[in-house]
């Protein structure tokens, strides 16, 4: 019997998942996708794929059932439970977020054995593996590099930042036991900043007042922004997201001189925002009223990151600034949204 050659992606009912699935199925020849989530897949979604699997990442009798069917050449493991929905259930969302992301390195190893080369594995980071002590160093840092200020206060910066480490030991623990050194994994990186789409709109995260304020004036509904008008962190529009996995993905391997790269596009603060926002729908009301534990988490995410690496390896640079952000992708997509709707 032979096995079908396939792209897996978990947690591809997600706002990424779904960019990055219809990314992909333009691609020519038109890989198979295979996708892994705990919901159903949305409708739109469903004629892109090859086959939807409705199942639990920690299910490690499903994940090595899929290595009998299928020949995966590469995996996208998207599955995570965000920074505010994890800091309620922070053991839940270890096992969701480590115990998950091990499993699909054990897969990508065993494929990688039966293949006879290594899978590539692209994971999603976040600006959340970051920890900037205080107010005042937050002012006074330069862009944070990937090595800067190691110390995430939330549990998803946490099983993030770690995920990132297992990454690397899995590639290079089979590149030092391997007789043929190829086999294994092939893990790379992009740590995201708050990430922004017209399309779908997130939920547990804690750069979601961004999108939240925009889709909510949209549709003509007050909001009320979590954090104060200060709040700076970086943000990227969804379709340089995909963009940068898939060309990480791309890359070739010997251009790649480490296995975690910061990608970015803009960054403002909450009232920069606002003021966006209402320009596009002068009729929106925002308020602030922060959460002391969201602010709390913002507050340790740097206003700005240095993805010089990622640019300098392989070529990385987003489509969309602020100006086309908003003015071409943002406003005008979501505006037919809620029209259509
Ligand atoms: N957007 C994510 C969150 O807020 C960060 O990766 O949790």
């Amino acid at each position: 019997m032979s096995r079908q050659k396939v792209i897996l992606i978990t947690g591809a009912n997600g706002e990424v998942g779904h960019g990055l699935i219809e990314k992909l199925s333009q691609q020519t020849p038109r890989p198979r996708i295979v996708t892994l989530d705990i919901r159903n897949i949305a409708p739109a979604m469903q004629p892109l794929v090859e086959r939807h699997i409705v199942g639990d990442i920690l299910d490690t009798i499903l994940l090595s059932t899929l290595i009998n069917e299928y020949d995966i050449e590469a995996i996208y493991h998207l599955a995570a439970l965000l920074s505010t929905h994890s800091e309620f259930n922070p053991e839940a969302a270890h096992r969701v977020n480590v115990q998950g992301t091990i499993n699909l390195l054990h897969l990508a190893a065993e494929e990688g054995r039966l293949r006879g080369k290594p899978v590539r594995f692209l994971y999603p980071s976040s600006i959340a593996a970051y920890g900037v002590p205080t107010l005042e160093a937050k002012a006074a840092a330069h862009p944070a590099t990937e090595t800067d200020f190691p110390y995430p206060t939330t549990m998803y910066g946490c099983n993030k930042l770690y995920c990132e480490h297992l990454g690397r030991y899995y590639t290079f623990h089979y590149q030092q036991l391997s007789a043929a050194p190829s086999v294994g994994v092939d893990f790379r990186c992009v740590r995201f900043p708050g990430l922004i789409s017209a399309t779908t709109v997130p939920s547990g995260g804690t750069s979601d007042y961004g999108p939240e304020m925009l889709h909510a004036a949209a549709q003509g509904k007050p909001y009320a922004c979590f954090v104060r008008e200060d709040t700076t962190i970086p943000f990227m529009a969804m379709p340089d997201a995909v963009k940068s996995l898939l060309l990480l993905a791309e890359a070739p391997a010997e251009k790649l001189t480490q296995r975690v790269y910061n990608v970015t596009s803009f960054s403002l603060s909450a009232a920069d925002f606002a003021q966006r926002v209402k320009q596009a729908f002068p009729d929106a009301h925002i308020s602030f009223k922060p959460d002391k534990a969201r602010q709390g988490i913002v507050d340790t995410w740097p206003a700005d990151i240095d993805d010089s690496a990622a640019r300098k390896d392989w070529g990385w640079s987003p489509d969309y600034d602020i100006e086309r952000a908003f003015n071409e992708y943002l406003i005008p997509t979501i505006r037919q949204r809620y029209q259509n709707a």
